[in-house]
């Protein structure tokens, strides 16, 4: 088998007080989407902030694209082709969504550029007026996910897209993530929405206290529910 496009190997990490990540394997093949859950606090910003370098890891692997990550900056790390749709969204509340989308364009030869991106987004075109502070939840995260996309990146890490959104918004979203999928994009998805997780991605990861414990297909997930129970707390999958 190919090497994964990401691949995540024994990392530790964590702040100054406390080790959060206490060896996590994890890893991303090209055009594939994978699903991590876990419970609140078990580490999965963690995670996605160590791969792009706002956290520095103590020990472990991120290989991206046969390259080693740990240790370079965040702005190489984006250089290299990843990009993050932040947990709680971090647009920039007084500049326009037009604003927005230019300060995170890096150009790239048959990439998204703002017209594009407006015409998978068009609801971003209609508000391309409007500051960040003026937009719904729902478009705060299509902006958040236009800046991705113009950053031309190879691999996206979505963290917790879903979250805090009405229903209507998460359907809206979950669309669009499903959208970038059936163009190849590859993504590591932070989902606590199992519904939408699963109709999301190829594969699942839970995470519990720093480490992964369970690893699965979609399908394979599925059909086994217990491990839905047991991992997650959660009854019905
Ligand atoms: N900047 C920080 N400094 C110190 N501790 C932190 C910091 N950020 C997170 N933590 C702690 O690290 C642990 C893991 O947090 P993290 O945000 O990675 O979890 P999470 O799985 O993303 O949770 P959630 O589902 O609530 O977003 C928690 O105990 C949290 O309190
Ligand atoms: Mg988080």
């Amino acid at each position: 088998m190919s090497e994964a496009l990401l691949d995540v190997r024994d990392l530790r990490a964590g702040y100054r007080r406390s080790v959060v990540l206490q060896g996590v394997d994890l890893a991303v093949r090209e055009g594939e989407v994978v699903a991590l859950l876990g419970r609140n606090g078990v580490g999965k910003t963690t995670l996605v902030h160590s791969i792009m370098g706002l956290v520095r890891p103590s020990s472990g692997s991120i290989r991206f694209d046969g390259q080693e990550l740990s240790g370079r900056t965040p702005d190489q790390i984006a250089r290299r082709g990843l990009a993050l749709v932040p947990q709680g969204r971090r647009i920039f509340s007084r500049l326009s969504v037009e604003e927005n989308l230019k300060l995170a364009h890096r150009s790239r030869n048959g990439g998204h550029d703002l017209d594009s991106v407006y015409e998978l987004l068009p609801r971003l075109h209609e508000r391309r007026r409007h500051r960040g502070r003026q937009l719904s939840g729902g478009e705060q995260q299509m902006l958040a996910i236009g800046r991705a996309l113009l950053a031309n990146a190879r691999l996206v890490l979505f963290d917790e897209p879903s979250e805090g959104l009405a229903p209507k918004a998460v359907d809206q979203i979950a669309s669009v993530i499903a959208g970038l999928r059936e163009q190849k994009l590859s993504a590591l998805l932070v989902e606590q929405n199992l519904h939408v997780a699963l109709k999301l991605a190829d594969a699942v990861n839970v995470m519990t206290k720093g480490e992964i414990v369970y690893r699965a297909t979609v399908d394979e997930f599925r059909s086994d529910p217990k491990a839905a129970r047991a991992f997650l707390g959660v009854g019905q999958v």
